[in-house]
């Protein structure tokens, strides 16, 4: 199968980091033009690094006229908008610990700045009958101990993809979301002291493949979604999860065999 994104233009949001940048990396290989919106400067390098295909913005999505902006000097630049990817997101998270401004803050970031890009971006999107993508991820499903703002706040991403899905489909518009399991990125990174190794030995006890996964994995499924090969997928989510989600509180141990025991 070949992905042909030539002369498509892309929106992706929090592309600053690593997952974003695998996204950005994926997109501009197929041949599409991106624009990164973050409030990372550190997106900028992903503009030096393509200079003719890619434009970093910086940009505070939960801030709607920088929002406006970014995306009118995106089209003036590159022209009209065929794909967007959500993707920016808060780890902010404090449990029951969390408060009115935490829970506000993360959903904000995570969930409305989304529709706020979506509802700039949407104009373009009907002319052009683009596609959507949004990031939940494997936290959306299954709780995690002292986690209440990011899961809730990825489940309700993936609502909103069916809800997107089911009113944007009469513009011929696609939307559909992946949930990534465990992912080698920027936070698990700085948490495992940047010890990939030991990152894949806590991950394979969770993951059925036995290990994280790879950021240009997720971008991988990411890439197809926006092309032409997902032509009849809307209001999917696919997991890009290495069988996390399959597994149950019996995990990939045989259980039988402790009553028979
Ligand atoms: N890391 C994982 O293992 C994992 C697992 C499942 C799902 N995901 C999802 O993948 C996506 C990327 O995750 P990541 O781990 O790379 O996260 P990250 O924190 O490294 O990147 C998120 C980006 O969003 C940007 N951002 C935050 N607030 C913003 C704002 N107000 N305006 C503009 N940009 C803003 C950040 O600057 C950052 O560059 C997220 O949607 C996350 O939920 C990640």
């Amino acid at each position: 199968m070949h992905i042909d994104l030539i002369s498509k233009v892309a929106v992706v949001s929090g592309g600053a980091t690593l997952i974003g940048r695998a996204v950005v990396n994926a997109l501009v290989s197929a041949g599409a033009k991106v624009v990164v919106l973050d409030v990372d400067e550190a997106g900028q390098s992903i503009e030096e690094e393509y200079p003719d295909q890619v434009k970093f913005i910086t940009t505070d999505l939960t801030q709607d006229q920088q929002i406006k902006h970014a995306i009118t000097q995106a089209q003036q630049l590159f022209g009209s908008i065929h794909i967007l990817v959500n993707l920016a997101c808060s780890y902010l998270d404090d449990g029951f610990a969390s408060k009115r401004q935490d829970w506000l803050s993360a959903l904000d970031i995570n969930l409305v700045s989304a529709v706020e890009l979506t509802r700039v971006v949407y104009p373009d999107l009907v002319k052009n009958k683009g596609c959507i993508v949004n990031f939940t991820s494997i936290s959306a499903e299954c709780a995690q101990t002292g986690r209440w703002l990011y899961p809730v706040s990825k489940s309700a991403m993936k609502a909103l993809t069916q809800s997107m899905a089911m009113d944007f489909a009469p513009d011929g518009i696609r939307v559909n979301s992946v949930s990534p399991g465990w992912t080698w990125s920027r936070v698990i990174n700085e948490v495992s002291g940047g010890n990939r190794q030991k990152a894949d030995q806590v991950a394979a006890d969770y993951h059925l493949l036995g290990r994280l996964g790879n950021p240009e994995e997720v971008a991988n499924v990411v890439t197809f979604l926006c092309s032409d090969a997902a032509s009849f997928v809307t209001g999917a989510d696919y997991a890009v999860d290495g069988g996390y989600a399959v597994m149950g509180p019996e995990q990939n141990k045989p259980a039988i065999p402790r009553l028979a025991g």
